[in-house]
């Protein structure tokens, strides 16, 4: 494994503590998130070319306010201080920081002192006023010797300020968040100018060292893991198998609620590509079968999820040799990021997970992924030679068709409901307009309606398309497509999937709506 040129973030606790390590990744540069106490520690034993101070929750004056030890400051390395990190250093070496009650929550108008040029390199290149996002309560008021103000808002006098002998800059404001319109300029600066970066860390670095790492891990042991056909579960699994090869046992199950010819594409990336050992586990009889009759949603999912680990473990069982699961975890994921006071805490979606894993089953977690945003994911799953097909992939519920099949589910409604949505997603991506889109599938309303075909009446199904646009699932746009788009695919459904006759348009946004029906 090659070593990379490291920047070691130390956690405060901000809560943007992670978009900070992504907007580092961004710029082609190495690094590694830590906590305060093995801050120095870490910064020598990796020999980190530079140092970011993390924002955080806390007040400097707080008992127990977390802090680093202060040789971080003196070692020569350059650091940069943000919030509650710029804080911290005013506090240690000897400025003012000013308590307050409140806080600063928002947009504020930043200052380059002396326009643009004159503040020297954390801030070249940047525009004399521009807009920053500042989140602090505590505000530094004297600088500490040796500093200078660069840049100031008005209720900052310091917004950003540097000792530039000792190579330590601070900045009030997120950089990281996008509302500091010069934010990744800044720490390109910092980075590269500052720091003398090269910024050639690229995502085959990435997938080199997490491939290392996890083979460093399992050793001689083996990984089962659940497939779903998704992309983190897909990426993750393939960087496991490059660790591994056939030590990595993959378990995919049907569960009778997949799209058209979803299997078959995942036997055919997983097993036939990539010759992964993969287990597909026909469970889909079992599945209808705690499902008859069952109309309420809720039911519906906690049926679905109880029996997914039941067939799962019945699975993994198998694998006797098997101490750890692989799981494809993104940081979204991780509700709780590395925390100041203690080790990482970390939970997980509840579904497909190991938390209702039985307990005579138990595993260590490889989440080679943990790190990552969704953007990264993808760019991960290129470089490792996975199909656009899955690279590309709307999110798809665990749960499955069920919650898009409101009313009774049977495997007549649910074969309807699939060729319907095969339809919606051969036209949406053959019209390109799939790039701009979150979702688009077909729901399968427990409705009948009448209508004429040839010479007679039909009393057939009603489905219904949902294509949304959205940034992150929480909220999302009902996207308005062309009509003769929505005209083509209604007279595809109604002529070609029989037993529909009509075919309705959703146009309610998250909110109130949800995507999905149920
Ligand atoms: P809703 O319907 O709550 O969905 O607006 C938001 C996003 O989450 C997806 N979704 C799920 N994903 N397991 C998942 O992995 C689930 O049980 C689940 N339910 C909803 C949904 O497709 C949308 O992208």
């Amino acid at each position: 494994m090659t070593s990379h040129e490291t920047v070691l973030i130390v956690d405060f606790g901000s809560q943007f503590t992670q978009l900070l390590a992504r907007r580092v990744r961004a710029l082609a540069v190495f690094c590694e998130i830590t906590t305060p106490k093995d801050a120095l520690a870490e910064a020598r034993a990796k020999g980190a070319k530079a140092i970011i101070l993390s924002g955080g929750p806390s007040s400097v004056y707080d008992p127990g306010a977390p802090s680093v030890e202060r040789d971080i400051l003196q070692i020569g390395i350059p650091v940069l201080g943000v919030c509650y990190g710029m804080q911290f250093i005013f506090k240690e070496l000897g400025g003012t920081v000013a308590p307050s009650n409140e806080r600063e929550y928002g947009r504020a108008e930043m200052r380059v002192r002396g326009g643009a040029g004159a503040a020297g390199a954390l801030l070249e290149g940047v525009a004399p006023v521009s807009t920053v996002w500042m989140s602090h309560g505590d505000k530094c008021e004297k600088l500490p010797a040796g500093f200078k103000a660069l840049a100031q808002s008005d209720s900052c006098p310091f917004a950003a300020a540097a000792d530039v002998k000792r190579k330590i800059y601070t900045v009030q404001f997120h950089p990281e968040v996008t509302h500091t319109a010069e934010g990744q300029k800044i720490l390109r600066n910092f980075l590269f100018r500052i720091a003398g970066f090269s910024g050639d860390y690229t995502v085959p670095d990435f997938v080199e060292s997490s491939v290392a790492a996890i083979r460093e891990r399992v050793g001689d042991g083996a990984v089962v893991m659940g497939l779903s056909g998704g992309v983190d579960s897909s990426v993750a699994a393939v960087l496991i198998h490059r660790a591994i090869g056939r030590r990595l046992h993959c378990v995919f199950v049907d569960n009778g609620l997949l799209r058209l010819g979803e299997r078959e594409q995942v036997e055919k990336t997983f097993a036939g590509a990539f010759e992964v050992d993969l287990h597909t586990v026909d469970a889909s009889a079992g599945f209808l079968n705690k499902l008859k009759g069952v109309v309420d949603p809720e039911r519906k999912r906690k049926i679905i999820g109880g029996e997914f680990i039941e067939v799962f473990a019945e699975a993994a069982r198998k694998f006797k040799d098997a101490r750890f699961l692989g799981q494809g975890t993104l940081y979204p994921d991780v509700i709780e990021s590395v925390s100041v006071f203690g080790g990482p805490t970390a939970k997980i979606k509840s579904h497909h997970n190991v938390g209702g894993l039985p307990a005579d089953l138990k595993f260590e977690l490889i989440e080679p992924l943990r790190m990552c945003f969704k953007d990264e994911v993808r760019a991960i799953g290129r470089a490792i030679g996975l199909p656009a097909e899955i690279i590309e992939r709307q999110p798809f519920p665990g749960p499955g068709l069920a919650v898009r099949c409101p009313g009774v589910v049977t495997a007549e409604r649910l074969d309807l409901l699939r060729r319907a949505d095969a339809i919606v997603t051969n036209e949406i991506e053959a019209s390109g307009l799939h790039r701009d889109l979150w979702q688009y599938f077909a729901v399968l309303l427990p409705v009948q309606s009448v209508g004429v075909m040839g010479d007679g009446r039909t009393y057939e199904a009603v489905c219904s398309l949902r294509v949304v646009r959205s940034d992150d699932g929480m909220t999302a746009d009902w996207a308005q497509l062309p009509h003769a788009l929505l005209g083509k695919i209604a007279s595809r459904i109604v002529n070609e999937v029989r037993g529909i006759n009509r075919v309705l348009l959703d146009i309610t946004s998250k909110p109130p709506g949800t995507i999905e029906w149920e």
